[in-house]
């Protein structure tokens, strides 16, 4: 409690007020997102995909009850300003379930010039913030930390044993390489915390050090892919070559904005990623449908399907997608991550498969439904769009997997338009 009550204190401290300047712009409004992380000091960061940021951001929002006007996001993250990590519990984050890693952050540092410094001077002034941050902070972040991954009281009396993991990026290029973040973030916080000890093997703690421009990042992983893994989907999984990330599958599936009592498919299920995700996110829900052309990916989902606790609301059906055996208007949401035309499919089929799938889902879907489709086949995706007369789309630029992607989000209308050119 004396930790948390350090915390406040210093959080209410390094509050700044925004200011006007001459030319009527807040000095707020030119601030990097990352700047005003730094200014807002800690509370919970969570990386997430590139294009998925605003469901994380949803999430945050549901369960911490932050309006979404306090979280700062930006390419990669969300941040949200905290008190105390008191919040910071197993339930919340297992409600975190597209994020790739959630983080305790402890500071955020701006070191002005870290960029342009040559390496010597760069790594001290890393060792300086790390040794100048607040141990109350680190201890509540562990505790957090060891809260939210459920730590035993046997592996708690073996004290903290830290490792730290450590991340450059942006532009102008830094003097030193992530490689060289360690050992001063490292030699900064053993003074700073005595009792705690510096491992390579079986740490307990896992530091994060993140250098983005001229800022540094330090905190303390909270959990990771792991809520799905261990916690959500703690089966065995068989897996087709271009499997989904769940926490991927999972966003996918909540950017279709289901409802209770929908029927939600993946038309190229692949081993059932999004469904089985989907079916687990809105358990009791939703019906779900798995349907894939490929037979030996169709056992995959379906052993997947069977070892799951949501089985009951989840099929998997063999169907080519371009000729769906499903009536007009069945479908209320779908998702797809789509063949990119590299290791699954090519270039060349995907013009037409892409563009038969979008004819069939626009048959297929109720008025007001909508499919989220996912695909590195940036050229294809983008081009093929649904008829305008009974369809919206929007569409985005994303990562996953280290690829660019585009997000395609197609939007049944309740109305048909009815003039001719709408086609268009
Ligand atoms: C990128 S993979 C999907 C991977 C999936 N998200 C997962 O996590 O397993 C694309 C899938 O589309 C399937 N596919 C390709 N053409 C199809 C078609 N005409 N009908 C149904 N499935 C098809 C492929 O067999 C492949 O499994």
């Amino acid at each position: 409690m004396a930790a948390m009550a350090a915390m406040a204190t210093t959080t209410t401290t390094t509050t700044t007020k925004t200011t006007a300047t001459a030319s009527g712009q807040n000095e707020d409004e030119k601030l990097t997102t990352a700047a005003r992380v730094a200014r807002a000091g800690r509370g919970v960061y969570v990386t997430t995909q590139f294009g998925f940021e605003r469901v994380a951001a949803e999430e945050l929002e549901a369960t911490l009850g932050k309006p979404r006007a306090e979280l700062l996001e930006d390419k990669g993250f969300v941040f949200a300003a905290l008190d105390s990590f008191d919040c910071l519990t197993q339930e919340a984050a297992s409600k975190l379930r597209s994020v790739e890693n959630a983080y305790a952050l402890v500071t955020a540092v701006r070191i002005a010039g870290l960029a342009q410094m040559p390496k010597e001077e760069a790594l001290d002034a890393l060792r300086r913030a790390a040794a100048e941050t607040d141990p109350a902070c680190w201890e509540a972040a562990k505790e957090a930390a060891w809260r939210v991954r459920g730590v035993s009281v046997k592996e708690s009396a073996r004290g903290a044993k830290f490792r730290i993991f450590r991340k450059r990026f942006g532009k102008p290029k830094h003097q030193f390489t992530s490689t060289d973040i360690g050992l001063p973030v490292f030699k900064g916080l053993d003074l700073l915390l005595p009792d705690w000890e510096g491992v390579l093997e079986d740490p307990n703690v896992s530091i994060m050090a993140r250098v983005s421009d001229d800022i540094l990042f330090l905190g303390v992983k909270l959990t990771d892919e792991l809520v799905w893994s261990n916690l959500l989907l703690p089966y065995e999984r068989e897996r087709v070559l271009t499997p989904l990330r769940p926490s991927a599958a999972h966003a996918m599936a909540v950017l279709s904005r289901p409802q209770p009592a929908e029927i939600f498919i993946d038309p190229m299920a692949g081993c059932g990623t999004i469904p089985e995700v989907a079916a687990h996110s809105y358990a009791g829900q939703l019906f779900c449908i798995s349907g894939e052309k490929d037979p030996l990916s169709v056992q995959k989902a379906r052993r997947n399907a069977d070892a799951s606790p949501m089985h009951a609301y989840l099929d998997v059906v063999q169907w080519d997608a371009r000729r769906l055996p499903l009536r007009e208007g069945v479908v209320h949401r779908a998702a797809c991550d789509l063949p990119f035309g590299k290791k699954c499919g090519s270039r060349k089929q995907n013009k037409t498969l892409y563009v038969d799938l979008v004819k069939e889902l626009d048959r297929t879907m109720v008025r007001g439904g909508a499919a989220v489709l996912l695909s590195g086949d940036l050229r294809n995706i983008e081009s093929c769009n649904p008829p305008g007369k009974t369809c919206t789309s929007e569409q985005w630029r994303a990562q996953c997997g280290g690829l660019d992607v585009t997000i395609k989000i197609i939007h049944k209308r309740e109305t048909p338009v009815v003039c001719d050119d709408a086609d268009s």
